[in-house]
């Protein structure tokens, strides 16, 4: 009987072209808490609709700004961990063509892996809701330091706001596109960290299961998909995907 790692390594090594789709999960190593794992993740403590929807972000900006520049500054001071250190590893051995993240924390950039989609934006942005003009999010931090609780555009006065997607507002129809093509390509997806309960995110383990490609979860917690997972593994990321990548290189290098 293959152990879980090995049978992830030996899918590494059969596929073509690997999708990884990460979650919150892949940022709490690096001290980001996620939003739904029990006793710590960040909905237990705050309602999302009070605090990360665009309604609730036009009706009181003050509030929303509160709470979010505080999760913004666990983001701006975070690392990257083992987790995304081994996929950067991952993708040098030409075992990973792309990532697909519901993040904003800009970590999978700063470990350098390339080809990251943002389905969810990034916390180091901020656009402006009328005319769209994108600024370094340190503007906005400032205006609101400084007492502009409504931080506005200098180009047109419109409200800014953090370029991450907030509950309540769409995801981007060219980042769309581009999610399903990866997903489209990929013969194996590698889900990390995701509780897969917030669409579309939710829907693409399905989407590549019904176009034949090959399935692998690893993740604390239970998931839906996990009973039509080719492997899952209920562990933490950093324990096992170093593991995961440093067998893949060791075939690879001995020609297997
Ligand atoms: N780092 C970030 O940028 C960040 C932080 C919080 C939330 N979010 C947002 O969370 C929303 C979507 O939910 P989600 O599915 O990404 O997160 P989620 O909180 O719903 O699920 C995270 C999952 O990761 C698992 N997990 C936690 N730590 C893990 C670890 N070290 N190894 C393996 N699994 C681990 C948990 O068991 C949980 O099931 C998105 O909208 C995303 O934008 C992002
Ligand atoms: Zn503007």
């Amino acid at each position: 009987m293959k152990t879980k790692i090995e049978k992830i390594a030996q899918l590494i090594l059969d596929a073509k072209n690997i999708v990884a789709l990460t979650g919150a999960g892949m940022g709490t190593e690096s001290g980001i808490v996620d939003f739904r794992s029990p006793g710590t993740g960040l909905w237990e403590r705050v309602n999302p609709d009070e605090f990360a929807s665009i309604h609730s972000y036009v009706s009181n900006p003050k509030k929303n700004l509160d709470f979010m520049l505080e999760l913004g500054m666990a983001i701006f001071k975070a690392k990257p961990n083992k987790g995304h250190k081994a996929l950067t590893k991952l993708q040098k051995l030409d075992k990973l063509n792309g990532i697909l993240t519901q993040n904003i924390d800009g970590l999978h950039q700063k470990a350098h892996s390339k080809n990251v989609v943002e389905l969810h934006g990034t916390a180091y942005e901020a656009i402006c809701m009328g005319c769209g003009k994108i600024y370094p999010i340190t503007i906005m931090i400032d205006k609101f330091r400084s007492g502009k609780y409504s931080p506005s555009c200098e180009a047109c006065t419109g409200l800014l706001k953090p370029n991450a997607i907030f509950f309540g507002e769409p995801l981007r129809s060219e980042t769309l596109n581009q999610a399903d093509r990866f997903i489209e390509e990929c013969n194996l997806l590698i889900v990390l960290g995701s509780s897969l309960v917030i669409y579309p995110v939710a829907f693409y383990p399905r989407k590549a299961l019904s176009l034949d490609a090959k399935l692998a979860i690893i993740n604390i917690q239970e998931t839906d998909m996990d009973a039509s997972a080719d492997v899952v593994i209920h562990e933490k990321i950093g324990d096992v995907l170093p593991l995961i990548v440093n067998m893949v290189k060791k075939e690879i290098e001995e020609g297997h």
